[in-house]
């Protein structure tokens, strides 16, 4: 089984950005652990702040993974771009995030990924991600 985590704008910075929302731990490290979690799945890691990247990422890797963990950060409420690509592949998406977006401010509460994604976590901090992979198992 070959999964994707893609990670937006910002997520470079887990462990010391806002970390009374986003926890002390690295994404490197956590990534390390969920590695070691589920050995029998081929996890591969993409970061990227540009948007465009991200549209490239997902158009390499929508018709042949298995499953798209897609954290797009602050493009999940702006960008119909990543929205149309998510609907365009074939590969299935979770779309996740660290903290219940529907608890913080307005304009998190609009997702252009939401509507073609398979489900949506959130909230549950880094352990949204392990909650996705195990979706796909
Ligand atoms: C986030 C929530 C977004 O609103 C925010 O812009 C992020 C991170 C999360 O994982 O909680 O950068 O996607």
């Amino acid at each position: 089984m070959q999964i994707i985590i893609i990670n937006g704008p910002t997520l470079n910075l887990l462990g010391k950005r806002e970390p009374e929302i986003y926890g002390s731990q690295t994404f490197e490290d956590y990534l390390n652990q969920l590695r070691l979690k589920f050995p029998e799945v081929k996890l591969d890691y993409f970061q990227s702040n540009i948007e465009g990247e991200i549209i490239d990422k997902i158009q390499e890797t929508g018709f042949s993974y298995d499953g798209i963990i897609l954290n797009a950060a602050a493009y999940t409420h702006t960008s119909i771009g990543i929205g149309d690509v998510v609907k365009a592949i074939t590969t299935p998406v979770i779309e996740v995030h660290i903290s219940n977006t529907f608890s913080r401010e307005e304009f998190r509460h609009q997702s252009y990924i939401s509507p073609n994604a398979k489900g949506v976590i959130l909230g549950f901090g880094l352990q949204s991600y392990d909650l996705a992979l195990q979706s796909f198992l």
